[in-house]
């Protein structure tokens, strides 16, 4: 494998996956990995991360002096990519200096010599720059192999050995030709071959939660989403009638989603519990019009119920279905910044007293797809729009009623159903029930109906989405059907905002 040091950069997670992408498996690891532990592992070659540390500040991320002693000994190729590449410089006595100017974006870079790294490139290059610090002086034994105007050692290597280091990201898909350096990188240096596939990560993944659970009990929160249902198929595999999956019904899911799980889960021979506790969860959030408080309140309520049916089973292991993203977005990785706390159904807090088997926390969403497809999950789970965590309650402007929550779900059914008969497909697509009303007419009389908002967008990541340009007519269609199915509906309306600024639910 291909270990990829993470010394904190928000592209770390995109270096793993581009060498992926090659089929050529590849772990993320942190720069405090021991000796023993590395030797554990059959490394073909070492990614140094960026990050966003200045080399020489306190507590800046390093190795150990006996691990990199054991690199160099054993002779791993090392490819270092900006603050690694800063690190390299050092570790061979060079020097690294804080810039007048930080360089950011595009830059213009010419290749020096021909070096099987460069394999395939031209004489100049369109490379991604992301960097306040720049190396200054190098080591006799390291040869500048790339330079640019504004950072004339913008890449070197060292002249008796594999070791390369680069101030641009090739990772990043603005380097025009990023991916082929990691190429070159992986199989003309590392010679390393692309024999990684999904198949050898479910029986490996199988083999570690039957390891890690041994003969104990575990217990999964089951949303029905695509990473919970695979997180749960796959410990099924392991632990067979060791796992039980709980499925919370807190009264704000879609339309006939608890039969979906019930029929899909069960054929599959899965210890299911379906808790009906939409009661209890609907009488906490009566008179609730503020959206955080109306999260919070589902959130603890979900953690109350889930404790409770864990606890009837005297479980000892917690699977969840964090993803790597999820991972990163939490901040976990232990040099990067906080972007935000993930907010999931899944993510119970550490003191329910449940060790927690992660399963997934390494693949991305579309990888989490294809191990769900080959688990044998059917495309009612694996292709269904994302859905969040509180469910409906986010979907429901002001106090959430019964009325409310009717009106969001058999609304949203039909938004569904008609993008399906016109095979469009999207992020997501649902509606949203507003809090004010509007005067209507129907028949001869006055009606002060409601009002619901068709919100239906696009996205590669739900970092950004737009929305969609969708055909008048289809728009006129689902207008009609949602006014003539749900009487109390006197007007529909589009969100015709992207995100940002607007978020993709509305609370
Ligand atoms: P926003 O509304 O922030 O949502 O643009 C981005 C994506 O995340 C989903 N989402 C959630 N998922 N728990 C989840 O599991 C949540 O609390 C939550 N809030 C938003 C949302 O549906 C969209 O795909």
């Amino acid at each position: 494998m291909i270990i990829v040091m993470d010394f904190g950069s928000q592209y770390t997670h995109l270096i793993a996956r581009r060498i992926r992408e090659f089929q050529v498996y590849s772990q993320i690891l942190f720069p405090d990995i021991t000796l023993d532990e590395l030797k554990e592992i059959h490394v073909e070659g070492i990614i140094f991360s960026g990050g966003p540390a200045s080399i020489y500040e306190e507590g800046a991320p390093t190795i150990r002096r006996d691990v990199w002693e054991y690199i160099l000994e054993k002779r791993i190729p090392i490819l270092g990519i900006c603050y690694g590449l800063h690190l390299l410089a050092t570790l061979f006595g060079g020097k690294v200096l804080t810039g007048k100017k930080k360089e950011y974006g595009v830059a213009d870079v010419e290749i020096l010599g021909k070096e099987e790294i460069f394999s395939g490139l031209d004489s100049h290059e369109s490379v991604w720059m992301s960097h306040g610090d720049s190396v200054v002086v190098i080591s006799h034994e390291l040869s500048i192999i790339a330079s640019s105007e504004n950072c004339p050692i913008t890449a070197f290597r060292h002249t008796q050995r594999d070791i390369y280091g680069l101030q641009w990201h090739p990772e990043v898909r603005h380097t025009v030709h990023g991916r082929k350096i990691l190429e070159n990188f992986i199989f003309n240096v590392c010679h390393a071959k692309p024999t990684w596939r999904i198949s050898d990560f479910i029986d490996e993944s199988v083999k570690r939660i039957e390891s890690e659970v041994g003969k104990g009990k575990a217990v999964i929160a089951l949303s029905g989403g695509v990473d919970s249902s695979v997180a749960c198929v796959l410990a099924h595999r392991a632990l067979h009638d060791n796992l039980y999956a709980i499925f919370v019904d807190h009264g704000l899911l879609r339309k006939n989603e608890a039969e979906k799980v019930r029929n899909i889960f069960s054929r599959m021979g899965i210890n299911l519990a379906i808790i009906d506790a939409s009661r209890q969860f609907l009488g906490r959030l009566e008179g609730i019009t503020d959206p955080e408080e109306k999260r919070k309140v589902v959130g603890e309520e979900f953690i109350r119920v889930f404790e409770r049916e864990a606890a009837r089973l005297h479980a000892q292991f917690l699977i969840q279905g964090t993803i790597y993203p999820d991972v990163i977005e939490s901040g976990t990785s232990r040099h990067s910044q906080t972007i935000k706390s993930h907010h999931n159904v899944g993510g119970l807090p550490a003191s329910i007293s449940l060790k927690i088997v992660e399963p997934l926390r390494e693949l991305y969403k579309d990888e989490v797809r294809v191990v769900g497809r080959n688990l044998g999950l059917p495309p009612e789970i694996i292709d269904q729009h994302p859905f969040p965590g509180p469910g409906l309650s986010v979907r429901i402007i002001g106090e959430i009623t019964e009325e409310k929550i009717r009106i969001c779900r058999e609304a949203s059914a039909i938004v569904e159903e008609e993008l399906e008969r016109e095979g469009i497909s999207t992020w997501q697509a649902f509606a949203v029930v507003l809090d004010e009303r509007v005067v209507g007419v129907v028949g001869d009389q006055r009606k002060f109906g409601r009002i619901v908002a068709l919100r239906i967008v696009e996205s590669e990541d739900a970092m950004t989405a737009n929305f969609v340009k969708l055909p008048w007519d289809i728009l006129e269609r689902i207008s009609t059907r949602i006014t003539n199915e749900l009487p109390e509906v006197v007007s529909v309306a589009y969100f015709v905002s992207n995100k940002p600024p607007q978020t993709i639910e509305p609370c």
